[in-house]
Order: structure tokens, then C-alpha cells, then sequence
């Protein structure tokens, strides 16, 4: 070897030395306050990391939020209302067989303790109240159909219904359904029915407490009017009991003395409340301001009691 060649060989061995000796001591506290550095970063982004999920589950609830929001105000959009008002009319729709809720008076107009409350609606609407009378049947389909802006008919909001139609506040509780027969031929339980004939109005909850009740016991016999229909049929002997409210029942025997409420059936319930077109938000906050003020002021109790005693002739 050259001398040359071992100098170099020298060299390189020390240079080599030399940069692991520094190597080793310079970088390792470097090293050591990187990694440190590197693992205070990592820690940090991983508290970031559910953050990140919460900002966006948050913006996709505020989207959904907005989404909402736009399909309220699309509900809440004054187009029912504006409509009445520019027809210059409310239009009703009831089934006037039902005294005193809705009759036919002897000047052949359409009265009662719905077409007073209705009438209070089409004021606070400033508009006119147009009746529609029609078969109780046939009242959902026709506020279905946009033929009638609101029903009052005694009608009892029951969640078959509402998934149609949208229903007021209620106006009125009922201790449950009249049973009616002649005087003199009461029935003084539903096992006394046996074998019997019982009338009922197509289309009403006393048709369906007597489908679900008396279904194997008794005839049913469905009508489409009540009043004077099935108080007719009662007394020519067709059927040997009628089923209607408790308040028609009770006015109905007292002014007719051959009828009798032989029983009370079904049990207490929300007795009536408006009937409106589903979505019509509009109208609803009108109707419900009407009748939330009649029952608070106590007007609604005189309604009732002024129609119950025209019906009786004693108003
Ligand atoms: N409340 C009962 C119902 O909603 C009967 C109403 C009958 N009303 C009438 N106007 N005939 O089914």
C-alpha cells in the first residue's frame, strides 16, 4: 500500500469516527425534540379528528334544518286564508241532521251550534259563510277535494281521520253515545240488544263503536241523516234503537216524549272539533284563535245553551 493510499484510508476511517461521534452527539437531542414535537402534533390532530366528524354532522343537521324551515314557511304560507278572503266567502261544509249542532229549522235555514261558531270564523276572516250540506259521509271527501274550506259537524277527530284531514282544537267534550229507543221499550244493557235492530249514521263513530261492539248481536242498520231519518224509522218500528251523541240524544227525548236514552255507550271522549284540509296551517292558526277565545270568554257555554234552547222551541 502506498503511503497515499494509508493516508486516505486514515482519513476516511477517522472522518468516519468523527461523523458518527457527532452524528450521535448533535442529533439526538434534535431527534428527541422532534419526536416530542411529532407527538404533541399527532395528539393534537387526533382531538381535531372527532371535531372534524361534529362539524360535519353539524352541517348536515343545519341543512336539514334549512330544509325544514323553508317547508314550514311553505306550509304557514297564507294561501288558504288569502283565498277565502279573496273569494269574499268561507265556505262550510256539514251534514245538517244533527240538532242542535246543525238542523234544518222550520224557515228551512241551516242552524245550530256549529253555524254559530262557523260564523264567528268567517267574521274574524271578514269574509261571508257559504253552508254546504251534504251527507256526513261525504264531509271528508269534499274537504278533501277542496269543495269546502272547513267541516263542523259534530265531527269527532279520531286518528283514522286525521290522517286525511286536520282538526281544530276541540270545542266540546261528550260523556259518550245515546242509545234511543220508544219509551216504554228501553233497553237497559247491550246484552238486552240481542237479536235487535240498531240504526246508526254511515260514516260516524256510533257506526263504528256498533260495528266493533254489537257486530254479532244485532242488525246494523246504516243511514245517511240522522234527524229526521232515523228518528223516523225509530218510531215506524224498522229498527229498535238509533245511536247518536250524547247532547242530540238528550235533546232529541226531550222534546220528542215517545223517545227515550235507554243507555249511554262508548264512553267519555273529545266530542268535536274542526275539520280542515291537511296542511292548511293558516287557516288552522285562524280557527284556533276563534275557538281558543270562545272557550276562554265562556261564549262558547252560551252558544250552546241558546242553541239547545231554540231547538227546544224555548229560545
Ligand atoms: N260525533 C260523531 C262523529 O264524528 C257524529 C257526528 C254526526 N254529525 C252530523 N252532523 N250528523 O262521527
Amino acid at each position: 500500500m502506498t503511503l497515499i493510499a494509508k493516508t486516505a484510508w486514515v482519513l476516511v476511517i477517522v472522518t468516519l469516527i468523527i461523523g458518527i461521534a457527532l452524528g450521535y452527539g448533535i442529533s439526538l437531542p434534535e431527534k428527541q425534540a422532534l419526536q416530542q414535537q411529532l407527538q404533541e402534533l399527532k395528539q393534537v390532530s387526533e382531538q381535531f379528528l372527532p371535531l372534524q366528524d361534529t362539524v360535519k354532522k353539524l352541517r348536515q343537521e343545519n341543512q336539514q334544518l334549512k330544509e325544514k324551515i323553508n317547508e314550514l314557511q311553505e306550509k304557514l304560507s297564507p294561501k288558504y286564508v288569502e283565498k277565502i278572503k279573496a273569494r269574499g266567502k268561507l265556505i262550510l261544509g256539514t251534514s245538517a241532521d244533527w240538532p242542535p249542532f246543525e238542523y234544518v229549522n222550520e224557515k228551512g235555514q241551516i242552524v245550530g251550534i256549529d253555524i254559530e261558531i262557523a260564523k264567528r270564523i268567517a267574521k274574524e276572516l271578514g269574509v261571508e259563510l257559504e253552508i254546504k250540506d251534504m251527507k256526513f259521509a261525504a264531509l271528508i271527501e269534499a274537504l278533501k277535494n277542496g269543495l269546502v274550506d272547513i267541516v263542523l259537524a259534530d265531527m269527532t277527530p279520531t286518528p283514522q281521520r286525521e290522517q286525511t284531514v286536520d282538526f281544530s282544537i276541540p270545542y266540546y267534550f261528550s260523556k259518550g253515545n245515546a242509545l234511543i229507543t220508544l219509551k216504554g221499550k228501553e233497553i237497559r244493557s247491550i246484552d238486552e240488544l240481542k237479536g235487535k235492530k240498531v240504526g246508526v249514521q254511515l260514516g260516524t263513530i256510533q257506526e263504528e263503536w256498533a260495528q266493533e261492539n254489537l257486530k254479532d248481536i244485532v242488525t246494523i242498520v246504516s243511514y245517511d241523516k240522522v234527524y229526521p231519518d232515523m228518528v223516523m224509522v225509530l218510531k215506524r218500528g224498522d229498527v229498535d234503537a238509533i245511536i247518536v251523541g250524547d247532547i242530540m240524544g238528550s235533546v232529541l227525548v226531550k222534546r220528542d216524549p215517545e223517545l227515550a236514552i235507554a243507555i249511554y255507550v262508548g264512553g267519555e271522549q273529545i266530542g268535536a272539533a274542526v275539520a280542515m284540509p291537511q296542511g292548511a296551517e293558516d287557516l288552522k292558526f285562524v280557527v284556533n284563535k276563534v275557538i281558543d277565545e270562545l272557550m276562554t270568554s265562556g261564549e262558547i257555554k252560551k252558544i250552546f245553551e241558546e242553541e239547545i234552547a231554540k231547538w227546544l222551541g224555548i229560545g
